[in-house]
C-alpha cells in the first residue's frame, strides 16, 4: 500500500535502523513473520477481553480471527493483545472496581507496544467503558467491536430475559409460587448462547452508547453474537481500524459535546441502565469534557422511551435487531440528535443512520406511541444526597412517585443479608429500605446491590416493590423504586450516614427530591458527628482504588486518570 512507514507510530520500533530495530524485527521473525507482513503496514492491536470465565465473550476467539482477516485485507498487521475480561457474574466484589484497571491496562497496552490503532473487543458491562476510557486517554485510532447480545432464553415456551427474569423467578420461588424443579428449568433456559445479556441492561446500553458516540460501525451494537452478520461485522471492524489509522482519525476527533449529547439521547430512548450515567461521565471526562448528571436530567423530559425492551418493555435484543436495531431507532430521533458528529468510519452519525427503517413498530415505537412518557432517568437532590442520586422512573411502581415512609437502615450489605428476614423487625409496604456503606469507597466499587431484596413475608403477601435507597448501583436488568448512587456516599461522610431507622424519608420523583424529614438543627448535629470510614487493612489494588476513586457524580474514575493526559512520552 502507498503508505510511508515513517508516518506510523510503530515505525519507532521497526524503522530506526539501530540496534533496537534489529531486536524488534528479529523477534517478530522469531514468530514466523516476514518483514513483508509488518513493514510499512499499520499495526492494529486487537484488545481481546476473552477469558474462560466470561460467557458473554466466549465467541471472541473466533471473532478475533475474523477481525484479523479484515486488518490484513486492508493492508494492516494485526496483533492480538489479551486484556482483563471483567466477567460481570463472577468477579467479586464487583467488576466496577476493575473497570478502571481495564482502562489503565488498555491505555498502557496501546502506549507501550508498537501499535498504530486498535480494535476494542468488549461487551460485558464494564468492558465497554473500560476499553473506551483507555483508548480515549491514549488517543490512538480505535474501533469498538461489540460482543453482541445472546439469543433470548426460554422456559416452558416463555421467553426469558437475562437478569430481569432471574430476579422475577427467584422472588416467585421465595414466595412459594414455583418449585425447585421449575427453578432449575429457568436456570438452564435463561442463558443459552454466547453473547452479553440480551435485555436492555448495562451491556446493551453501553454498546449502543459506543455506537452513538461514534466508536462503532453503524448497526454493530444490535447484532446478536451468534449470527453470521456478527462475524462479517468483525471483519469490517478490522478494515475500519486500518482506515482510521491511515486517515489519522482519533478519539479526540470523535468524542465531543455533540457525540456525548447523542449518547445521552440514545440511553434515554432505550430506557438504558442507570450505570450509563457514571460511565458516560467517566468516558467524556477522559477527553476533557465537563459532562455531568444534569445532562441526562435536562434531556430526560424530551426523550420518550421508544425501545420496547425488557426490563422497561416487553421484548429482547434479537427482536430489536430484527426490528431495525439502533440505526432505525436513531433515525426516528434525528431531530433531537446532533447528526453532524463524526464517527470512526469517517462519516457523520447522520450519514450512518440515513434511511434506516423500523420493521416492527411494536418493538421500536413511534414517538406518537412510546412505551412510556415517564422519564427514563431522574436526578434527585435533597438533604440525603446533596451531590445527587438517580432513580429510573420507567422501571418503578408508579404509585411510589411520591412517598413518605419510615427508614429501615442497614449499615452494610452483610447486615442487610443477615437481618432482612428477621421476623422481629418492623417492615411494611410503607417502609423505606436503606443500605449504606455500598458506594465507590465503601462497597468497594459500588456493587449492584441497589435493588435491595424484599423479605419473604412481604413477597408472600404479593408485595413486589418498596422504596429502596442506597449509595450502590443497580444492574440495568433490575427494576423497582430504587434510589441509587446517593452522593456523597456514607463511607466518605455523606449524609446517608446520619440517617437512623425510624426517621421519615420523603421521595418526590416529580420534584426530583429526596429528604430525611428531620429538623435542620437535629440534622446539622448528626452531620457534624459523621466520620469517614477507615480502611487500614487494605492492600494492593484495593488500597490504590479506595485512595483514588472519585464519587459517582464524577464517573468513579481515578483522580490521576481523569482529564486529558500526555499520551506519547519519548520511546527509546
Ligand atoms: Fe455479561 Fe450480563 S453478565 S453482560
Amino acid at each position: 500500500m502507498a503508505f510511508d512507514q515513517s508516518e506510523l507510530r510503530s515505525a519507532r520500533w521497526f524503522d530506526r535502523g539501530d540496534l533496537k530495530t534489529f531486536g524488534h524485527v528479529s523477534r517478530l521473525k522469531q514468530m514466523g513473520y516476514d518483514e513483508e507482513d509488518f513493514r510499512g503496514r499499520p499495526i492494529i492491536a486487537i484488545l481481546n477481553t476473552w477469558s474462560d470465565i466470561n460467557p458473554c465473550h466466549s465467541h471472541f476467539r473466533d471473532r478475533t480471527e475474523h477481525i484479523k482477516r479484515g486488518v490484513v485485507q486492508a493492508g494492516g498487521f494485526p496483533l492480538e493483545l489479551p486484556a482483563i475480561a471483567l466477567a460481570e457474574n463472577f468477579q467479586k466484589p464487583t467488576t466496577m472496581m476493575y473497570r478502571n484497571m481495564l482502562a489503565m491496562e488498555a491505555e498502557e497496552l496501546l502506549r507501550s507496544y508498537p501499535v498504530d490503532g486498535a480494535v476494542l473487543m468488549g461487551g460485558c458491562d464494564k468492558t465497554t467503558p473500560g476499553l473506551l476510557m483507555g483508548a480515549i486517554s491514549m488517543d490512538l485510532p480505535a474501533v469498538f467491536f461489540p460482543a453482541g447480545p445472546m439469543m433470548k432464553g426460554c422456559w416452558k415456551g416463555e421467553a426469558l430475559g437475562s437478569g430481569s427474569d432471574a430476579w422475577k423467578f427467584w422472588d416467585e420461588y421465595r414466595a412459594g409460587n414455583i418449585g425447585e424443579c421449575d427453578l432449575r428449568g429457568v436456570e438452564s433456559g435463561i442463558a443459552r448462547t454466547p453473547g452479553h445479556c440480551m435485555t436492555m441492561g448495562t451491556a446493551s446500553t453501553m454498546t449502543s452508547i459506543a455506537e452513538a458516540l461514534g466508536f462503532s460501525l453503524p448497526g454493530a451494537a444490535s447484532i446478536p453474537a451468534v449470527m453470521a452478520d456478527h462475524s462479517r461485522m468483525a471483519t469490517q471492524c478490522g478494515r475500519a481500524a486500518v482506515d482510521a489509522v491511515t486517515a489519522n482519525r482519533r478519539p479526540s476527533d470523535i468524542l465531543t459535546d455533540d457525540s456525548v449529547h447523542n449518547a445521552a439521547i440514545t440511553a434515554l430512548a432505550l430506557g438504558g441502565s442507570t450505570n450509563v450515567v457514571i460511565h458516560l461521565i467517566a468516558i467524556a471526562r477522559r477527553a476533557g469534557l465537563n459532562t455531568s448528571t444534569e445532562l441526562f436530567d435536562a434531556l430526560a423530559a424530551q426523550v420518550p422511551l421508544l425501545a420496547n425492551i425488557r426490563p422497561a418493555g416487553a421484548h429482547l435484543m434479537e427482536d430489536f435487531y430484527d426490528a431495525g436495531g439502533l440505526t432505525a431507532l436513531l433515525e426516528s430521533l434525528r431531530d433531537l440528535l446532533r447528526p453532524h458528529a463524526l464517527t470512526v468510519n469517517g462519516k457523520t452519525l447522520g450519514e450512518n443512520i440515513a434511511g434506516a427503517e423500523v420493521h416492527a413498530p411494536d418493538v421500536i415505537r413511534d414517538r406518537t406511541n412510546p412505551v412510556s412518557t415517564t422519564p427514563a432517568l431522574r436526578v434527585l437532590t435533597g438533604n440525603l444526597c446533596p451531590d445527587g442520586a438517580l432513580i429510573k422512573p420507567s422501571a418503578m411502581d408508579p404509585d411510589k412517585m411520591h412517598h413518605v415512609g419510615p427508614a429501615l437502615v442497614f449499615d452494610d450489605y452483610a447486615e442487610l443479608k443477615e437481618r432482612i428476614e428477621d421476623p422481629t423487625i418492623e417492615i411494611t409496604e410503607d417502609t423505606v429500605l436503606v443500605l449504606r456503606g455500598a458506594g465507590p469507597v465503601g462497597g468497594p466499587g459500588m456493587p449492584e446491590w441497589g435493588m435491595l431484596p424484599l423479605p419473604t413475608r412481604l413477597l408472600e403477601q404479593g408485595i413486589r416493590d418498596l422504596v429502596r435507597i442506597s449509595d450502590a448501583r443497580m444492574s440495568g436488568t433490575s427494576y423497582g423504586t430504587c434510589v441509587l448512587h446517593v452522593t456523597p456516599e456514607s463511607a466518605v461522610g455523606g449524609p446517608l450516614a446520619a440517617l437512623r431507622t425510624g426517621d421519615q424519608v420523603r421521595l418526590d420523583v416529580t420534584a426530583g427530591t429526596l429528604d430525611a424529614l428531620v429538623t435542620d438543627d437535629e440534622w446539622e448535629k448528626r452531620l457534624a458527628a459523621v466520620a469517614p470510614g477507615v480502611f487500614d487493612g487494605d492492600r494492593g489494588y484495593l488500597r490504590l482504588y479506595r485512595a483514588h476513586v472519585g464519587q459517582a457524580d464524577a464517573g468513579c474514575d481515578f483522580d490521576f486518570l481523569a482529564g486529558v493526559g500526555n499520551p506519547e512520552p519519548d520511546i527509546h
